[in-house]
């Protein structure tokens, strides 16, 4: 039933893997959704009692110099956030995502793809077109709504992306590609979830909740499709995986120092105070905490496929400190 390569060593995988997105003609936003993901008419006055995006998500709002500066800044600040979290998701659905479907739907791994697989690859596709066409839609009109300009800019996290493909042997760059999707793909439903919430101005919300119902099959699929890729690899294969999966989810959690303090310096926030602000974001500590917290459907799915098995793959992830020692 499953791959003509896997190793008859292995432990049987759960025949429960599908390989599919349930009812995608019925439940996937770009064929059902209705929203029209346009700004409100009253959106000054959803203002009053709602938000760009959740305060709560933004930890260093809570700094005095922001505080001091009451409502008006707080929206800035966060209109600045989400067009800056638009124009990455609109990169990352085209430019990461999309790529690591591609290996799959064009069969770029030595791997046998079923049918289904390749299939609900193709759907998948079709989805993050469409999430990248309504993240861009919102990100224009709030850039407009403000003025925001410089941008879209390259998130931090896009250029060392394209940095570690760019530095992966021919030989791996299929691999890492995939690797690439599988984590932004377990990592991105929980961050959607996270921010998904009614006090938002309604389009916002609306989108958000558009791109999280599609998120939660794509997390799924990209689990089982992990876990079907893994127990096909050979040795030298899983420590490549397993030494870039590590370096995939450290970056994913890296604050973009420079876009932060230009969004700060647009607010009006002294120099000194957004240096502060910053300095208090890019701490090992504070990375490894938002770490080790927004990667663990990533590390459950990794759990799941039995990569935890292997002792080496545990002391990898303890000394990165994803997990406990
Ligand atoms: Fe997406
Ligand atoms: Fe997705």
């Amino acid at each position: 039933m499953i791959s003509p390569t896997m190793d008859e060593s292995e432990a049987p995988v759960s025949w429960s893997l599908k390989f599919t997105l349930p009812d995608w003609d019925n439940r996937a936003s770009v064929r059902c959704s209705t929203h029209d993901y346009r700004l409100p008419g009253d959106v000054e006055q959803q203002l009053q009692t709602r938000y760009w995006f959740p305060p709560a998500f933004l930890p260093y709002l809570t700094h005095p110099a922001i505080q001091a500066k009451g409502r008006d800044t707080l929206h800035r600040l966060t209109a600045n956030h989400l067009v800056y979290f638009l124009d990455y998701t609109t990169l990352l659905e085209h430019r990461i995502v999309n790529r690591a479907v591609e290996v799959i739907v064009h069969r770029e791994l030595p791997i046998y793809i079923p049918l289904p697989m390749k299939h609900a690859a193709l759907q998948l596709y079709t989805d993050e077109g469409y999430h990248a066409l309504f993240s861009n839609q919102i990100a224009e009109q709030i850039a407009a709504f403000y003025s925001i300009t410089r941008r879209p800019v390259i998130p931090r996290r896009i250029t060392r992306m394209n940095a570690l493909i760019a530095r992966t042997p021919e030989k791996n760059r299929a691999l890492a590609w995939f690797l690439l999707g599988f984590v932004s793909e377990t990592i991105i439903a929980r961050e959607l979830l996270e921010a998904c919430r009614d006090t938002l101005v309604s389009s916002v919300n609306d989108m958000l909740r558009d791109h999280l119902a599609d998120e939660a099959r794509h997390s799924r699929y990209f689990a089982e499709a992990f876990h079907y890729f893994w127990i096909a690899m050979n040795s030298r294969q899983r420590l490549f995986a397993s030494k870039t999966l590590v370096e995939i989810i450290s970056i994913f959690f890296e604050a973009d120092e420079s876009w932060l303090q230009q969004s700060l310096r647009s607010a009006g926030i002294a120099d000194s105070d957004a240096l502060e602000i910053v300095a208090g974001m890019t701490t090992m500590q504070a990375r490894r905490a938002r770490a080790r917290a927004g990667s663990r459907p990533t590390l459950e799915a990794l759990h799941k496929a039995g990569f935890f098995a292997l002792p080496h793959n545990r002391t990898l992830f303890a000394k990165a400190g994803l997990i406990d020692g």
